[in-house]
């Protein structure tokens, strides 16, 4: 069977189990078969799959069919123009969490030392510390995930420490910017979310307690123990969390918070400043 044809046939399957883009998505699980990039499909369609490349696609076509997301079956997602390995340890890393990137560097140029609190895969310490030439740390208190974030810090040579504890509670150090990217779902969601995401990704890292700004309340205080005079707080919000996610701040002396928006017009970042 040539490539061109196990793309359609491997289309016509996903498009009858309801997944969507099936097109894109079986073109990404054949590349990933034949370990090539993009553009091959499109110079060797009628490249003539192996026995073994046609058993993995095969594989991965049923993984995904099952609702294994795409990027748990390729271990890879890319974040700020970066790729990132990703396994089912780790929540995949959402381009709406680029807006947390963008805010850092934009409020905080001078930063030198920066702390993540959350990691998962890494991307928002590794992103930063390759931006901003910082150091970074990080927390997790999933040991699988900080053994992702580690892997990919390596690769891309970022200077980022894993800590693994309870949210900033192994911290002691003072930094120029903290920033995170909590579970932030109520416990109530979970039931009605998208099977990829309740059935795949780590419930750790989902689960916001009742309200879902638990960790928020939780984390405020830490980073004013964390953060040096006029450091920022840089929050990934859901999409209805500002106003309890701005409580948490009102509890201590926080200037200019702020809240901004995602490219769909939703509450995405919420970012204060420490000014004790
Ligand atoms: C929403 S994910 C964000 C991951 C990554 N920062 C990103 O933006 O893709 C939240 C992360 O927080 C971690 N986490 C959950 N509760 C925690 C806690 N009490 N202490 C430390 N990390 C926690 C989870 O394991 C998960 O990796």
């Amino acid at each position: 069977m040539t490539a061109k044809t196990a793309v359609q046939q491997g289309s016509d399957l996903l498009a009858g189990a309801g997944i969507p883009e099936p097109r894109l998505t079986a073109e990404v699980l054949l590349l990933h078969a034949l370990h090539k990039e993009r553009i091959y499909l499109f110079s060797h369609p009628e490249h003539e799959l192996s026995t073994i490349e046609w058993i993995h696609y095969g594989r991965y076509l049923h993984e995904r069919m099952q609702g294994k997301p795409t990027q748990y079956i390729t271990r890879i997602q890319e974040f700020y123009g970066r790729p990132f390995h990703v396994s089912p340890s780790v929540l995949i890393p959402r381009p709406e969490t680029e807006h947390t990137a963008e805010q850092a560097l934009r409020v905080a140029p001078q930063t030198r030392t920066l702390l993540d609190i959350g990691t998962g895969s890494g991307v928002l310490a590794i992103t930063l510390a390759l931006e901003l030439r910082a150091r970074a740390v990080a927390t997790d208190l999933s040991l699988d995930a900080l053994q992702v974030a580690r892997r990919n810090a390596v690769e891309l040579q970022a200077r980022v420490d894993f800590v693994q504890c309870d949210l900033a509670s192994g911290i002691q150090a003072r930094f120029d910017l903290v920033v995170s990217n909590p579970p932030y779902i109520p416990v109530a969601e979970i039931p009605g979310l998208q099977r990829e995401v309740r059935d795949f990704e780590p419930h750790l890292a989902l689960v916001g307690g009742v309200e879902g700004t638990e960790l928020y309340h939780r984390i405020v205080p830490q980073a004013e123990r964390l953060l040096k005079p006029g450091g920022w707080l840089i929050f990934e919000i859901g999409y209805l969390g500002e106003t309890g996610v701005r409580q948490a701040f009102a509890q201590g002396p926080w200037e200019d918070v702020t809240l901004v928006h995602d490219l769909a017009g939703l509450p995405r970042v919420l970012r204060g400043r420490y000014q004790p």
